[in-house]
């Protein structure tokens, strides 16, 4: 697997998203996956304490965590026993929500804490927050989600950011290959989320899948790894079998053939 350096890590290009994992009925499975995917070289863990009980299952699955292992989480949203479902706007919630992230990890210090944001407005002031959290040591590196490209700049201009991540996906790009652009030129990771859930099918990915003896989900995978270096694949399954496929298809090949009839 091709690698990329995470600020001050080198991770390899194919991750894993751990938001769709579950506990209760499914935990043997979820713990499966996890396991399965450190083996198979997997070293880029995607989580967030808002994601259930993925945390958790890290934890269980992993700790004590392998030495090359860089775990990601967000803050930004949070759940609250009393108000549910909310957004950070203060010091205090997100000093909250990374202490909750580094006690169901089991870790003094998180590897990369992403900011998430909704809408356009300034995220310099809750960025700012983190950089004092991570000057504390309760963070090592900053990375930015959901983001518009002045957002990436704005956070840019207070400290280094690691990776931006963003949904994106071969027939969802938005104005993102710009961010992607930039992102590159920065050194910056792009982690695009989302690239094969809820994929219309399509007869350009039914034909590449086809000729390469892959599925579809594969050649949305590989197709996003060959947009630009920086980006890192994070795709999220319940499933070994699936996870197999997925680390597969951060090797597989693709012609300036299958590009072109894929875009
Ligand atoms: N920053 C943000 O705002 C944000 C938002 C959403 C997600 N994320 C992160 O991005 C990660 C991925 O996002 P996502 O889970 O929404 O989207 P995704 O990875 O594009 O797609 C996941 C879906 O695809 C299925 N799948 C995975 N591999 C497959 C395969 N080889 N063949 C067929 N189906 C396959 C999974 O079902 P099975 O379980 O059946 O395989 C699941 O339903 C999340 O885990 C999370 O870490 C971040």
């Amino acid at each position: 697997m091709t690698t990329w350096q995470l600020g001050d890590v080198a991770v390899g290009r194919l991750g894993f998203g751990a938001m769709r994992i579950k506990a209760g009925p499914d935990r043997p499975a979820a713990l499966a996956v996890l396991r399965r995917a450190v083996e198979l070289g997997v070293n880029h863990i995607d989580t967030a304490a808002f994601c259930g009980s993925a945390n958790e299952l890290i934890r269980e699955a992993l700790a004590p965590y392998p030495a090359d292992l860089v775990i990601v989480t967000k803050v930004g949203p949070g759940t609250d026993p009393e108000r549910g479902f909310y957004n950070a706007t203060t010091a205090a919630e997100l000093r909250e929500q990374v202490e909750t992230n580094r006690r169901q990890l089991g870790v003094d210090r998180l590897d990369v804490v992403n900011l998430r944001i909704t809408g356009d407005g300034s995220l310099a002031e809750r960025f700012g927050w983190l950089v004092a959290l991570r000057d504390e040591g309760l963070i090592r590196q900053l990375g930015v989600s959901n983001v518009r490209l002045e957002h990436v700049r704005e956070a840019l201009a207070i400290a280094p950011v690691v990776c931006v991540q963003n949904s994106y996906a071969l027939d969802r790009r938005g104005d993102e290959d710009e961010v992607i652009r930039f992102c590159a030129e920065q050194g910056i990771a792009y982690v695009p989320f989302g690239s094969i859930a809820d994929a219309a099918s399509s007869a350009a990915v039914d034909a590449v899948a086809a000729a390469r003896d892959a599925t579809p989900q594969q050649i949305r995978l590989a197709w996003t790894l060959h947009r630009s270096p920086n980006i890192l694949a994070i795709p999220g399954t319940g499933s070994v079998r699936h996870l197999e496929e997925n680390v597969a298809a951060g090797k597989l090949e693709l012609s300036a053939t299958d590009l072109a009839s894929l875009s």
